[in-house]
């Protein structure tokens, strides 16, 4: 199967100087759910923002369906963006507006400058935004404000303004670390409602282990910029887990 996303030997320097990737080369097949683990600073968000091209790579090549996106700009940049779904530790919703204008803005990629300033959604993508929400169990929610529902709700939120931008791939960086463990598994099941049943393609960071062992498809491992791990979740033994995360860590597990 021909990989969506194939990166090859991508190292990033952030302009201070601070190399934060170094030759990291990885595939993402379509269907899949990647994890990416790594202690707190191994490179993880770095990562997820050359892959939405955030960040330029220094050096090596980065393709998202088959198109070379390493060093593109302008409109082909946008294009890029528009097929990325992104979801962050802290949700980024608008909060002071209402949760299905926070999905209606999952649309504005597609839309031209004059619809999406005057704010004219269609009644096809009013249904769709509604059908978002009902995807992910909040439909009842819609005319609240963003930021009176609870944190896991306002992560559905997200997970449905994602889905409504009808993305290639969906990165997800550390979407529940911000989350009690009930919520937690509540949104990434959600996550896996995207995956198995839309058939999005998933990369999404996650911290604990436990979570990765029962939510992803694939893993790969970040250290110091490095990648020293890739494999299957059954696949990370104690040695490995020690590889990881330190001689001294110890595993949580996140019930
Ligand atoms: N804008 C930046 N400029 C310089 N260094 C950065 C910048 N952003 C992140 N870093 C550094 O790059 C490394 C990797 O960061 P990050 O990708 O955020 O790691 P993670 O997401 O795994 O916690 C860290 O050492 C961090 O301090
Ligand atoms: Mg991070």
């Amino acid at each position: 199967m021909t990989p969506l996303v194939t990166a090859r030997d991508v190292s990033l320097v952030y302009p201070n100087g601070y190399q934060a990737l170094y030759d990291v080369s990885f595939d993402v097949h379509p269907g899949e759910f990647l994890v990416v683990i790594g202690l707190s600073g191994s490179g993880k968000s770095t990562l997820m923002r050359t892959v939405n091209r955030l960040l330029e790579p220094t050096s090596g090549t980065i393709t998202v369906d088959g198109v070379d996106v390493t060093h593109v700009a302008g409109e082909p940049l946008r294009q890029h963006r528009r097929n990325i779904g992104m979801i962050f530790q802290q949700f980024n919703l608008i909060k002071r507006h209402s949760v299905i204008n926070n999905v209606l803005y999952g649309a504005l990629g597609s839309m031209s400058t004059w619809q999406a300033l005057s704010g004219n959604y269609s009644s096809d993508q009013r249904e769709t935004a509604m059908r978002c929400l009902e995807i992910v169990g909040i439909a009842d929610r819609a005319h609240h404000r963003a930021d009176a529902l609870s944190g896991g709700q306002q992560q559905r939120v997200a997970i449905a303004r994602a889905l409504m931008q009808q993305p290639k791939l969906l990165l997800a960086d550390e979407p529940v670390a911000s989350l009690d463990p009930a919520t937690s598994h509540s949104v990434m099941r959600y996550l896996e409602v995207l995956n198995k049943e839309y058939g999005t393609t998933v990369v999404c960071n996650l911290h604990f282990l436990s979570l990765v062992r029962q939510y992803a498809s694939r893993v790969i491992a970040l250290k110091g910029g490095r990648k020293v791990f890739e494999g299957m979740p059954t696949d990370i033994t104690e040695d490995w887990f020690k590889a990881i995360y330190g001689e001294d860590a110890v595993e949580v597990e996140i019930e």
